[in-house]
């Protein structure tokens, strides 16, 4: 039996301009966690003898160079990539999915730029991403899709071939519906009719999965029972999923030479400092603004702190050709230069800020080498930075302060929980991280290490395609 994924994003992308371009891999918490099972697909550990991953390869590749791109994706990594003009990624990619759907799905509606043209355009994306799986679907594929790009698509494909199981996750939250009805109705009920062509649909959290069916009976008028929605011929399974990370690979990551000899020459760089660690993609919805105020806040009120802790803050490029990504990195440059300015000194920079991405080793080193991570986002789907940090740091120290935000708090009880729009509670949490005894550091590190052990990725992979295959053909029971 063979899987198919399909995200938006190739894990892998064409990086540069042709004929000089390369690849690179892509960031983002959906392709880390499905490049992992992918390889324990490929390593003969799952259900599945083989797969395929369709995808948009990160750019607009000129036609000339197409055929030879798709060779190399296909022959090097079993990526097959769905080609979209730059007309289409704008409309596509930038209007409807990062300027309508992630603002409103993030409750950012002041965010949300909203037109009838991109709508259409985002259906004319998933029909495009139908008919490059069509050309290679096979009757025994399962087909697994990903994130809100493609909300269209699992009914396009239960149109086409109605045999094939057909499994959708949303990657992140499912908003109330009264936000959800800022959509126009056409909208409304175009993506809800399209994500019910799926035989599974999965949430990160309980919370999603009750506004999605809130939103099925109030938008669709349609009824669910125990989590089932039961269609003509069919039934639903909206389920929760909360998803994990490859817990065995961080940590012989974070056990291994190179990660060791970067971890011990961070930790010699600040020697006689608290390390603070932030980690994200670039992006309004993960409070680095926040933060920073907090941290300002931190050395205001406390100044017995000063000259004691180091931000270590790693913000990874993203969605740049956006006007509001455009000004969050404007606000972060400018906050950090008045952090620095007014407190830092000859010997010590308060916030060191690097604006680039960084591989999975230097993370593990980073997570391994700090004392705290800070991860403050204002909504975020689950959040896979909050567990990795746990999970690298192999002698169970390090505090975690998380938000109440992310979905990853429903898992990570132990950590440190903030209200990340509060600057004082948020003060407080620091203060209670940095003067955390190494007892209570264990004690808590200790049962969050057993949960993510636990409740991997690769269990969240499986238990998703189990679901999914066993509600395959399945038809109502009716009473
Ligand atoms: C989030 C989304 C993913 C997306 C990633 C990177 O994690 O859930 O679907 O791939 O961000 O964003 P980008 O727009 O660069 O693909």
């Amino acid at each position: 039996m063979r899987l198919v994924i399909i995200s938006n994003r190739l894990p892998v992308i064409v990086h540069g301009e042709m004929p000089n371009a390369g690849f690179e891999r892509s960031i983002g918490g959906l392709v880390t966690g499905i490049d992992s099972y992918v390889k324990m697909i490929a390593s003969g550990k799952t259900r599945f003898d083989d797969y395929l991953w369709i995808g948009w390869p990160g750019t607009d590749v000129d036609e000339k160079d197409q055929n030879r791109v798709r060779r190399h994706l296909l022959d090097e990594h079993k990526l097959l990539p769905v080609y979209l003009s730059a007309e289409i990624i704008q409309e596509y990619y930038y209007e409807f999915c990062n300027r309508t759907i992630w603002p409103l799905f993030h409750y950012f509606p002041d965010h949300v730029s909203h037109n009838f043209r991109s709508w259409q355009y985002y259906e004319e994306a998933n029909a495009m991403f139908y008919a490059t799986l069509q050309q290679c679907l096979r009757p025994d594929d399962v087909v697994w899709i990903h994130d809100y790009h493609l909300m269209l698509l699992p009914q396009m494909i239960r149109r086409g071939f109605p045999e094939v199981s057909v499994s959708f996750f949303l990657h992140i939250p499912f908003p109330t519906t009264d936000i959800f009805r800022h959509l126009s109705r056409a909208e409304q009920v175009g993506i809800l009719e399209g994500l019910l062509g799926a035989d599974v649909i999965g949430f990160h959290t309980y919370g999603y999965a009750h506004e999605f069916l809130q939103c099925i009976l109030k938008v669709l008028k349609l009824k669910s029972d125990q989590h089932e929605i039961v269609l003509n011929d069919r039934k639903v399974k909206v389920d929760i999923f909360p998803m994990g990370i490859d817990y065995a690979g961080i940590r012989r990551l974070s056990l291994s030479k190179q990660c060791g000899s970067i971890r011990e020459s961070i930790r010699q760089d600040f020697s006689g400092y608290k390390l603070i660690l932030s980690v994200d993609r670039l992006d309004y919805t993960k409070g680095i603004l926040n933060r920073l105020i907090a941290f300002e806040q931190l050395l205001e009120q406390f100044p017995e702190w000063r000259e004691k802790v180091v931000l270590m803050m790693i913000v990874a490029p993203s969605r740049r050709e956006i006007g509001a990504y455009q000004q969050i990195k404007r606000s972060i440059d400018e906050w950090v230069g008045r952090i620095n300015g007014s407190y830092g000194t000859n010997k010590w920079v308060p916030v060191i800020y690097q604006y680039k991405q960084f591989n999975l080793t230097e993370l593990c080193a980073l997570y391994a080498a700090s004392d705290v991570a800070l991860v403050t986002p204002l909504r975020d789907g689950m959040n896979l930075i909050a567990k990795e940090f746990i999970a690298s740091h192999t002698d169970k120290k390090g505090v975690l302060i998380l938000s109440e935000m992310a979905g990853a708090i429903n898992e990570l009880v132990d950590a440190v929980a903030v209200n990340p729009y509060s600057t004082e509670e948020m003060v407080a949490a620091l203060v209670r991280a940095l003067t955390m005894s190494c007892e209570e550091q264990a004690f808590r590190n200790e049962r969050m290490h057993l949960r993510l052990k636990k409740y991997s990725v690769v269990k969240w992979a499986h238990e998703i395609m189990e679901a999914t295959i066993n509600n395959k053909n399945n038809k109502p029971v009716r009473s």
